[in-house]
């Protein structure tokens, strides 16, 4: 008897292949990238760090020449400094950031990813490439085993990462330390690291490192 084709699993994938076809606007501004620097990574910055982590970090998008030419989230970019920094004074990675992905950084109990994939231009990814890109969040956090707290760096990554779970986007109030519940996971939210909110004052190392000590808290729980 000739047996009934099985449906196709659903695409589970946390990482975006290498030329992920997804985003028209985000593919050319990658094409360009490439034939200008194809030294480059250019492709969608695979997620970073320890895939048994309880804390996952999630950043908005990679910078054109951070994590776009790195390969490695933050890596090359100006957010990224002060993101390692505060990550190794709390413990969350080892080594020390040298702003190449060779420099042997290692994170403890941590994972980074960004609700966006590809370098967007100018920084701002439209709704339409969050919206396409979200599923690889959805798989990135179900495929955390022990995940427990998930930090969020400003309000397109809390409103993504909300959405990702299945929950509304006005499910968890912004503002920077703001906390709550999502699911099974606690939410704590934090201004970006961005080179506009720290020039600025409006994000102080301080009020970043509180983040990471209130993490470290709810870990230690
Ligand atoms: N680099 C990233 O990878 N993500 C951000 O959110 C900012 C810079």
């Amino acid at each position: 008897m000739r047996r009934m084709p099985r449906p196709e699993p659903a695409v589970s994938s946390a990482e975006p292949p290498r030329d992920c076809p997804l985003c028209p606007r985000l593919v050319a501004y990658r094409q360009v990238n490439r034939e200008a620097h194809p030294d480059w990574w250019n492709g969608p910055a695979p997620s970073f760090g320890d895939p048994t982590a309880r804390l996952a970090v999630v950043g908005l998008a990679p910078g054109r020449m951070g994590a776009n030419r790195t390969g490695r989230p933050f890596t090359g970019d100006f957010a990224g400094v002060l993101l390692f920094e505060t990550l190794i004074k709390q413990g969350f990675a080892q080594g020390s950031y040298e702003a190449r992905p060779d420099d042997g950084l290692k994170l403890v109990d941590c994972l980074i990813t960004n609700a966006v994939r590809c370098a967007p231009p100018g920084n701002k990814p439209e709704t339409s490439e969050e919206n396409t890109c979200r599923p690889f969040l959805t798989a990135r956090l179900d495929q955390l085993p022990n995940l427990k707290v998930i930090v969020t760096l400003g309000d397109v990554s809390r409103r993504n990462v909300l959405k990702a779970l299945g929950l509304k986007a006005s499910a968890g109030v912004g503002g920077h330390g703001s906390e709550f519940q999502a699911g099974p996971y606690r939410v704590i939210n934090s201004y970006h690291c961005s080179r506009l909110n720290t020039n600025t004052g409006r994000l102080t190392p301080q009020m970043f490192e509180d983040i990471f000590i209130r993490a470290r808290e709810l870990l230690t729980d």
